[in-house]
């Protein structure tokens, strides 16, 4: 059986479901939030330690400020609304990507994060205005600019993901076969499941299906 420490996940197909069943995107929003919340659960279940979920691209600000604004207000609220008790239940939250958004999310988002920062027994690493190119090339000047050597070591120690594992297992809903700027150093070894479902109908029973099939892969890690 592989451990799983680190899950990461790329919560695709809300707007397909959204305009199917409600003729709206911003109702799959809705609906894929009802999934978040399942998945977290069953992540606690199976004694997962970390994570990573994408929740907006630097390229979902190409979307229409009204979608934008939806996702924000559905982020917000659910903050607001769960973060005591996810600080209750021991989970620890990390915002990865940039906090630019507007002040007042910027200030639940830190807080959030500073509230839960010592819990340990789930850590959710919410991926917001994320883009792995541009967190790349961050690090990556970074060195250079403080004249540091290039290698594996000091890189990961720029990302946003210092101190986080490096996921075991990805999984990407919504019938979608790519990365879409996610993780791209990170996921060099990881399990990539793509799922037919859209993110809103996937469910416990979907997920407990891929880490079983993921606990039976043999990891080879390069070697035979
Ligand atoms: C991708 O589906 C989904 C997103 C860009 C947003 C993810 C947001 C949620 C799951 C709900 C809110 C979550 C939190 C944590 C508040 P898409 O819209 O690109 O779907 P499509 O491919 O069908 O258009």
């Amino acid at each position: 059986m592989n451990p799983l420490k680190h899950v990461a996940i790329i919560m695709d197909g809300n707007g397909r479901w959204g305009i199917k069943h409600k003729n709206s995107r911003n109702a799959g929003h809705k609906a894929g939030l009802k999934t978040v919340e399942k998945i977290i659960k069953e992540t606690i279940k199976n004694r997962i330690k970390f994570l990573t979920l994408y929740a907006f691209s630097t390229e979902n600000w190409k979307r229409p400020k009204k979608e934008i604004n939806f996702l924000f207000n559905l982020l917000e609220n659910f903050l607001k609304s769960r973060i005591n008790e996810f600080h209750k239940e021991n989970i620890k939250l990390k915002i990865i990507g940039v906090k630019n958004f507007s002040k007042k999310l910027n200030k639940i988002l830190i807080s959030s994060e500073k509230k839960t920062l010592k819990n340990d027994k789930l850590q959710i690493n919410l991926a917001l205005n994320y883009g792995s190119k541009f967190e790349l090339l961050n690090a990556f000047k970074y060195l250079n600019k403080n004249k540091k050597r290039i290698n594996e070591n000091n890189l990961k120690k720029y990302l946003q993901t210092k101190n986080i594992p490096d996921p075991d297992l990805l999984i990407r809903t919504g019938n979608t076969h790519r990365l879409s700027n996610f993780l791209l150093w990170q996921l060099a070894y990881s399990e990539i499941f793509f799922e037919k479902k859209l993110w809103p109908d996937f469910n416990e029973k979907d997920y407990n299906k891929i880490i079983k099939k993921f606990s039976n892969i043999k990891r080879n890690f390069g070697k035979v």
